[in-house]
């Protein structure tokens, strides 16, 4: 039974955690494969609001195992706060599973992101300041500390040994902080590793014997494309691969194994922190976007830059994961609107270009060209079906599904889960 894959289309917080919800009601298995506490997954059911961090956001179906992946980031103390609090609103996590690959975020990697990013000044990339950064540079610079290095004291404090005079020299020397004792670290960390050890297991074999089995498995990437460390728009990206073919890697599955990739968008854009946005809004209706969507991050409360949708950037993502679907999601928030813009074109220095530019600098030069859409002005959010919204609104996804050359086969008007509208690939919205 081939896998699926759901990634963002955009700058991330497109409601990734919705629609994994939504489809881990008939799936068997749910992976998280990338990232690290920097994501936050809203769920909402009649049980409350939901913001899951590290756990997969199939948690909530007790029939659907959930296993966080070797291309995770994990802060164990994090997880096990995040399990607590999930299991004190009784939520069943006996079927929860962590990879032994999965690296460590040890309390010097959120010191070194705060200190780089009051380095970085105005040029701040505007992180999450969760560790995320300095632990993946860790990995692949084979400095990491691995899940599985936490259930052997002597062994990780051996390894703290030897990667720790870096840091600390780095802590102590370059920015005037506190450092780390590997003795003390490695007790801390061993004790936080004993009580994770119970969901610790070999993630690739578990995913890739559930593959075998027949059984329906779904990857639940966090972040999104235009944050991705190759394609999206670097220096202002995250530091892992939030791709399709990042999440296959970070799951332990082949490209062959998947046959649906499915990309979320929201209706509009948003983007955290720092970067080229062409179609940011700073007047009225950004804020109006703002307001209506709540848009406020997951995991940092920063409020969220908003803008049109921007169809470059989202062909460009769709195009590059091999989208097979996609889900426009929170088209409630543009009802207020007595006209709504899509971003179709670009234009660097008065000439058309097809692609988001590979350089921060050359993309924030870019100007955006609109194609200007009739709103609705209807409330959508109560719609139980496509066929129910408003002519203008069928139109306007109409016209992404075009432009991103993939069918829309979802589209959510409203955080609930009946507020999750489905259309078979193929018909017209
Ligand atoms: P980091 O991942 O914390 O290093 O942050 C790097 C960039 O990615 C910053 O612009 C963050 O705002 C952004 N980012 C990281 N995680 C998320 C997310 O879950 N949603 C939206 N933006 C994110």
């Amino acid at each position: 039974m081939p896998a699926t894959v759901i990634i963002g289309g955009q700058w991330g917080d497109e409601g990734k955690g919705k629609i994994t919800d939504a489809l881990a009601a008939q799936a068997d298995m749910v992976v998280r494969p990338n990232g690290s506490t920097n994501a936050g997954h809203t769920v909402v059911t009649d049980q409350g609001v939901f913001k899951f961090h590290l756990v997969p956001s199939g948690v909530l179906h007790p029939a659907c195992d959930c296993v966080i992946g070797a291309g995770v980031a994990v802060d164990p103390a994090q997880l096990l706060d995040e399990i607590t609090a999930l299991q004190a609103r009784g939520v069943d996590l006996s079927r929860l599973y962590l990879s032994d690959r999965a690296n460590v975020i040890l309390p010097y990697h959120p010191a070194l992101d705060r200190a780089e990013e009051q380095r970085r000044g105005t040029q701040s990339i505007g992180t999450t300041l969760r560790g995320n950064g300095p632990a993946y540079s860790d990995k692949v610079g084979r400095r990491g500390i691995r899940i599985a290095d936490l259930l052997d004291e002597s062994a990780l404090v051996e390894r703290l040994r030897l990667v720790l005079p870096e840091k600390n020299l780095l802590l102590a020397s370059l920015y005037g902080e506190e450092t780390f004792d590997a003795a003390a670290l490695a007790e801390r960390y061993a004790a936080l590793g004993e009580r994770l050890a119970p969901l610790v297991v070999q993630a690739e074999v578990l995913v890739q014997d559930a593959l075998a089995a027949g059984k329906r498995v779904i990857v639940e990437s966090a972040q999104a494309t235009m944050l991705d460390v190759d394609y999206g728009t670097y220096p202002y990206v995250t530091s892992s691969m939030p791709t399709a073919a990042g999440a296959c890697q970070g799951a332990g599955i082949g490209p062959t194994q998947v046959d649906t990739v499915i990309a979320v968008y929201k209706a509009y854009t948003t983007r955290v922190g720092g970067g080229p946005f062409p179609t940011e809004l700073h007047d009225a209706i950004g804020q109006l976007l703002r307001d209506r969507g709540q848009e406020y991050g997951t995991t940092t409360g920063r409020p969220r830059r908003t803008g049109w949708f921007d169809a470059v950037a989202g062909r460009y993502a769709a195009r590059l994961n091999g989208v097979t679907e996609v889900a426009v999601t929170k088209l409630d928030v543009l009802d207020a609107l007595e006209e709504v813009r899509i971003c179709v074109g670009y234009r660097l220095d008065g000439t058309p270009i097809d692609a988001p530019p590979s350089v921060a600098a050359v993309y924030e030069r870019v100007e955006p060209v609109y194609e200007v859409l009739p709103g609705w002005r209807e409330d959508t959010s109560q719609a139980t079906s496509v066929d129910e919204l408003p002519l203008n609104a069928r139109r306007y996804l109409d016209r992404i599904a075009e432009l991103l050359c993939v069918p829309v086969t979802m589209v959510g008007v409203g955080p609930q889960r009946r507020q999750l509208l489905h259309r078979t690939a193929g018909a017209a919205v």
